[in-house]
């Protein structure tokens, strides 16, 4: 097996039945030889991020989930509203590999040069099916880490940090001076903080708890304003004042939060702007919903003119926009600062078939601060 040949591995798969339920199992595959261009990386590390979870858990609900059989013959069920299948026409009776991204240990590698050239080393990993023990992969999906960073600390490389990083840039890109972020103690928010910091960007944080806003000033963030506080609309203006912020990342979409920007921001522009204007301010004002941490309705008060708008934004076609030396510049800014700005910190280690049992899926579903899972799939 130290060589890939003939290895077979577990690898978590997220089934969703046209009949309206959900099946979370571990199959065991074969891992085939790597071709010219590709390794097999054996996989120490890789987080469970809210992103994931969406393939992972899809809209099931949780509080009907079941489980049966042990260690690896673990399976897990739970209900599908009947009402969400049409939108998983796609997925529908499909076992799916899960998990965006991941570290681990080079194994086997194809002929070519660039595959040979990470034999043996400890790389990160972009490109889903990383639940799993071996994954196959194209040496271009695999960021050698410098030496002395563990695969732990390579797990977390790519959709966290280049989403974070992906923020200023399209603040730059469309032509806003500083920017706020919403949910913003998450480990995301906490990264974007040390960036703004670094980069001089000022950075507007909605949390809402004084615990939140406390683990935010302890790392150095200027402008923190609770949602939950009876002043948070005069706040937030003020922020906004104080920043020129006119560029909003929303992270929970639903209810009325990206209306109560747009309109912190309209007040904000109102207060600096040289005279009236009876159809609004001519400043442009932008909120991207970037997740869905509130599955809700966005609720949209119009009271900020006509200069708004409210659109998402993803990563991918992000970094597809941008083009390759653009990446590459993003990427090498997060491997050379992968201890220090693009840290993860994670609650709980587990193996794949502990990422199945009821109490851990209660835990990483809530998308808690500062709670984030790890799978290590050599462990037990
Ligand atoms: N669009 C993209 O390309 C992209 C890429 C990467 C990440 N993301 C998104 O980025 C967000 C952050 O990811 P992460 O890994 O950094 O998250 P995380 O560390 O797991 O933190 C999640 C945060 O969201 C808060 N939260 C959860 N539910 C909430 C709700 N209904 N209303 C307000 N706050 C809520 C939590 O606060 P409490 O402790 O108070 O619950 C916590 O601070 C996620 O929404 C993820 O989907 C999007």
């Amino acid at each position: 097996m130290s060589d890939g040949k003939n290895a077979t591995g577990l690898e978590l798969r997220s089934l969703i039945r046209k009949s309206g339920e959900l099946e979370l199992s571990l199959a065991t595959v074969s891992v085939p030889e790597p071709g010219p261009d590709q390794v097999v990386v054996k996989v120490a590390a890789t987080p469970i991020n809210p992103s994931d979870l969406g393939l992972l858990l899809g809209p099931a609900d949780m509080s009907t989930a079941k489980a049966a059989g042990r260690g690896a013959e673990i399976v897990v069920t739970a209900k599908v509203p009947a009402a969400s299948l049409p939108f998983l026409a796609a997925r529908l009776d499909q076992s799916m590999p899960v998990g965006n991204e991941g570290a681990g240990t080079v194994i086997a590698a194809g002929t070519s040069e660039a595959a040979q050239a990470l034999k043996g080393k400890t790389v990160s990993m972009i490109g889903g099916a990383m639940y799993a023990q071996y994954r196959l992969i194209k040496a271009s999906d695999c960021q050698e880490l410098p030496a002395g960073t563990t695969a732990t600390e390579g797990a977390s490389w790519f959709v966290n940090p280049l989403t974070a990083l992906g923020m200023t840039e399209t603040m730059k890109r469309e032509g806003h001076k500083a920017l706020v972020h919403t949910a913003a103690a998450s480990n995301l928010g906490q990264m974007l903080n040390k960036i703004c910091l670094e980069d001089g960007i000022g950075l507007v944080n909605i949390v809402r708890s004084a615990a939140q806003a406390k683990t935010l000033r302890d790392i150095g963030a200027r402008h923190v304003v609770d949602s939950t506080a009876s002043s948070f609309t005069d706040d937030l203006t003020q922020a906004l004042v104080d920043t020129g912020a006119t560029i909003a990342f929303d992270a929970i979409g639903g209810g009325k939060l990206a209306s109560q920007i747009l309109a912190a921001m309209e007040m904000a522009a109102n207060k600096t702007a040289a005279g009236y204007s009876r159809y609004g301010s001519t400043v442009h004002k932008q909120v991207y919903i970037y997740g869905a941490l509130n599955t809700g309705p966005t609720e949209l008060v119009r009271s900020y003119g006509m200069a708004w708008s409210v659109g998402g934004w993803l990563l991918t076609p992000f970094l597809q926009k941008i083009g390759r030396a653009d990446q590459q510049r993003l990427r090498q800014r997060v491997v050379s600062n992968l201890k220090t700005t693009f840290a993860s910190h994670y609650t709980r280690v587990v193996s794949l078939p502990e990422a199945l049992q009821l109490d851990a899926i209660a835990a990483y579903a809530k998308r808690a601060t500062g709670e984030k899972f790890l799978i290590d799939p050599s462990k037990g």
